[in-house]
Parts: C-alpha cells; sequence; structure tokens
C-alpha cells in the first residue's frame, strides 16, 4: 500500500460523512460509500443532510479539490481503497438494550467478498466487544485473498456539535490492531494528525472496543453523579449549582460533564450504556456493571422531576394548561432528536392533557417527525405567547439571551422552569417571574417578620 493510502468510507451518516469529509481536508483521496441513494446524491450535490456546525463548507470545499466522491457501489469502493473505514450506525435493538449489528455486518461482508487485493478494513462503529474478532473470523472465510485482507478497530469519540473539530484534533487516537502492518495503515493514514503531538494508545481489538463504551460509561456516570446529587438538593434545600462548583475546584474531579440539569440523550450515551451493560451479563460481568442501569434510572428521573415541577407551577394539574417547550433536541447546536430529554418532557407533558408548543432552533422538523402530535412553532415569541408555564428543556445560547421582562410581555403567566441551568434566576426573579430550577431550591420564604 502506498504511503498515502486510498481511503473509502462506508456508511455516510452522522460519523461517516463527517470521517470522510475530514480525511479528504488531510489530503486523503477519499470515497464516501452508503446504500442510501438520498443521502449519496446530497452529499454529492454538496448539501449536508443534517445540522453540524461547519462541516457544509467543508464539504463543498473538498468537493471542489476533486479529492472526495460519494457512491452507492460498493464495487466501486472495493477496487478504490487501500483502508476502508466502517462507520455505520449501531442503534439499539428493538426489543433489547442490545445493539443491532446488521449494519455492520453487511458492510463488512459486502467489502470482504469484493475486495481482491490486500487492504484494510477499519470498525469505527461502536461494537459490543469481541465484535472485531468475530468479524475477522467473518472476513477471512469471505475474502478470496483469506488472510492478506486485515481487520483493526479504530473508535471514534466525536461530539455533534463538535464533530469537524474533533475528528481533526482529537483528545487521542486509538488504535486496535492484530499486526503490525495494520499498525502501520493507520499510522500513514493519521500522520498529519499524530504530527500533531495527538497521543496514541495502540491496543488489541477487545480493548479499543472497550475503550469507546468505557468512555462513555464515564461519561454518563459523571452526569448522573451529580444528578444524583441534585436529587439529594432538593430534598435538603442545597444547591446543587453551587455544590458542582465547589467540586469542579477539585482537580482530581475536574468541572467538565458535571453539568445538572435534565440529563443526557442522544444517539449515543443512552444506548451505549445499555448496550454495554448487556454485554457484559453476556460475558458474564453483568455485576462489574450493574451501577449502569442506576445511571439510566437517574438520568429517566430527572425528566419526570421536570414534569412535576412544570406541573407544580402549573397549579397541580396540566389538564389544559398551554406550556411552551423551549428546545427539542438532545443538546444545543444539534438538530438530533435521538433519545432527547426535552422532547421525551414534552411529551409527557402532553400526556397529562397540557397543550404543549414547542420551538427548537434546528430540530423542529425531525422532533416533527418523531412526535407529530406535539405543535411546533418557529420562533422563541410564538412559543412563549400566552403560556401558563415556560419550559427551558435545551441550553440554545437564544434562550439565555433573551430578555425575561421582554418575554413576560407575552406569557400568560410569568412562571418558568429552567431545566438546563442557563437562565439567570435573579434576572428572571426580579422581573416577577416564579422561578424554578431542577435540583436548586425554591427562595425561601422568611419566616422572620420583615422589621416594621
Ligand atoms: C457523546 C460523547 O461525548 C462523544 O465522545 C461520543 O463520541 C458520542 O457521545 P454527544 O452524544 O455528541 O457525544 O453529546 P455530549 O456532548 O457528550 O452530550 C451528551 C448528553 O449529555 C447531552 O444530552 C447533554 O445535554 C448531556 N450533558 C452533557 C449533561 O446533561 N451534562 C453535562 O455536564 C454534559
Amino acid at each position: 500500500i502506498a504511503e498515502r493510502p486510498r481511503i473509502t468510507v462506508v456508511g455516510v451518516g452522522y460519523l461517516g460523512a463527517t470521517h470522510a469529509v475530514c480525511m479528504a481536508a488531510l489530503g486523503f483521496d477519499v470515497l464516501g460509500v452508503d446504500v442510501d441513494e438520498r443521502k449519496v446524491a446530497e452529499l454529492a450535490a454538496g448539501r449536508v443532510p443534517f445540522f453540524e456546525p461547519g462541516l457544509q463548507a467543508k464539504l463543498s470545499e473538498m468537493l471542489a479539490t476533486g479529492r472526495l466522491a460519494f457512491t452507492t457501489e460498493f464495487d466501486e469502493a472495493a477496487r478504490f481503497g487501500d483502508v476502508h473505514f466502517v462507520c455505520v450506525g449501531t442503534p439499539q435493538a428493538g426489543d433489547s438494550d442490545a445493539a443491532d449489528l446488521a449494519f455492520v455486518d453487511q458492510a463488512f461482508e459486502a467489502l470482504a467478498s469484493r475486495i481482491d487485493r490486500r487492504a484494510l478494513l477499519v470498525g469505527k462503529s461502536t461494537v459490543p466487544i469481541g465484535t472485531a474478532e468475530r468479524l475477522t473470523r467473518m472476513v477471512r472465510e469471505r475474502s478470496p485473498i483469506g488472510d492478506r485482507l486485515e481487520l483493526a478497530w479504530n473508535p471514534e469519540f466525536l461530539r455533534e456539535g463538535f464533530a469537524v473539530e474533533d475528528t481533526l484534533h482529537p483528545d487521542r487516537l486509538v488504535f486496535g490492531v492484530a499486526s503490525e502492518w495494520a499498525e502501520r495503515q493507520l499510522r500513514a493514514v493519521y500522520a498529519p494528525i499524530l504530527a500533531q503531538g495527538t497521543p496514541l494508545v495502540v491496543a488489541d481489538l477487545p480493548t479499543a472496543e472497550l475503550v469507546k463504551v468505557a468512555a462513555n460509561s464515564f461519561l454518563a456516570t459523571k452526569i448522573s453523579y451529580i444528578n444524583a446529587m441534585a436529587e439529594v438538593c432538593e430534598a435538603t434545600g442545597a444547591d446543587v449549582d453551587l455544590l458542582a462548583a465547589a467540586l469542579s475546584h477539585d482537580a482530581r474531579i475536574g468541572g467538565r460533564f458535571l453539568k445538572p440539569g435534565l440529563g443526557f440523550g442522544g444517539g449515543c450515551l443512552p444506548k451505549d450504556i445499555r448496550a454495554f451493560a448487556h454485554r457484559a451479563e453476556e460475558l458474564g460481568v453483568g455485576e462489574a456493571v450493574a451501577f449502569l442501569h442506576q445511571v439510566d434510572d437517574i438520568n429517566t428521573r430527572r425528566r419526570l422531576r421536570m414534569v412535576d415541577l412544570v406541573r407544580e407551577l402549573a397549579g397541580g394539574d396540566l389538564d389544559g394548561a398551554r406550556i411552551a417547550a423551549l428546545g427539542a433536541a438532545f443538546k444545543p447546536d444539534s438538530d438530533d432528536v435521538r433519545d432527547a430529554p426535552a422532547l421525551d418532557v414534552a411529551r409527557m407533558l402532553s400526556l397529562e392533557g397540557a397543550h404543549v408548543v414547542v420551538y427548537d432552533p434546528e430540530a423542529n422538523a425531525n422532533a416533527h417527525r418523531a412526535y407529530p402530535d406535539l405543535d411546533y412553532v418557529d420562533s422563541l415569541a410564538e412559543a412563549v405567547t400566552d403560556a401558563d408555564v415556560v419550559a427551558l428543556l435545551t441550553e440554545w445560547r437564544e434562550f439565555g439571551e433573551a430578555d425575561p421582562e421582554a418575554l413576560g410581555e407575552l406569557v400568560g403567566r410569568r412562571r418558568i422552569v429552567d431545566g438546563r441551568h442557563a437562565l439567570d434566576a435573579d434576572a428572571y426573579r426580579g422581573a416577577g417571574w416564579e422561578f424554578r430550577a431542577l435540583g436548586r431550591p425554591a427562595p425561601r420564604r422568611s419566616v422572620v417578620p420583615a422589621p416594621a
């Protein structure tokens, strides 16, 4: 294989499209492959079919260089690539916590049966531990060139909203390899990133698979930890924001991923911790990660608590109440509503009879597809008009910057619950709002009469 390997990226969804564009940005010739004709057509025409800051411009730029192209033909991909990255999704299987590996298996099979010269297949998808070794056996059986077609695992840690930045400047690289040759190929691909001084961990296949789920489990646990403390705060009158601030000054704990609120959602953390717990049970080490079930439960309870607070402010009954739901995406700067706490809360409020009016700056269309029964509007002002209670569910900048006085003019009643600790409580209270936040005490009513 040449010093500058030619790269294919199989599966051009969120991860794959970003990876393909970024590999072209590093100077490689890249072919993106997907069975979804619509996705391929959109990307080939220079349109990113989802919201991700910075990716659209980079895609246009890379198409213009001629280094990046897209196809639906696996035969073409097999002829083109020296290193083939598999970036297809591993969603939660419909009927269990396990990951659904159908797309991964199909992608590896399609490549293995077609490639007829030495090449490297690299899995990037998040998979149950043991998948890479199983695929290695499958690839050997299906490949016309036997073990000259090798397999490696190279997990991906990018965050939505920072996908380009995280891909071009990752915190670390992890290579799971079974031979020195495979390691050399990956080093050639990542040479420009390694030259930045990026730390590299070269590991075996199972370790590389485990790094990904272990990292996501740790992050989920950190969020649920602070949210568990929020529950304790609610029972004691303590303030979880002050608590988090004080904890974060301990460098051993650190302040990142310690933001209390509605908890985690999205296409990764929830499904990854469930699939990990499920796989650990299959491997006979379920007890070792049984705490992940609690991490999940704590996370779900925050959504229920949010509904309680909104109901409380609505006067104890949601039936007929008009609720402004600010946000639907699982986090700001994303249009992704997969397992979104915001949308889940909106749905629960609506099930209790509330008239829920949702506004998200980017995710309305996806949210509408997921929950067509809620009411969607195109501006913050429309959402809050005549609201009995405003519920802040995703911390978009626009919501944090809104003027409490101006919003107050529009609503029916000045009552707001901040589910993401994104608003200035004093400013809202100063403007006459009844203001509540998860894990923060309601303002103390003084028991000592004010001096006359
Ligand atoms: C995550 C991992 O961060 C990333 O490394 C991995 O590759 C994919 O999964 P992502 O799903 O894009 O990335 O979102 P992330 O920024 O991690 O946020 C996940 C969820 O946790 C969001 O719903 C966010 O609102 C929530 N969160 C995050 C908190 O509630 N508190 C925090 O302190 C941090």
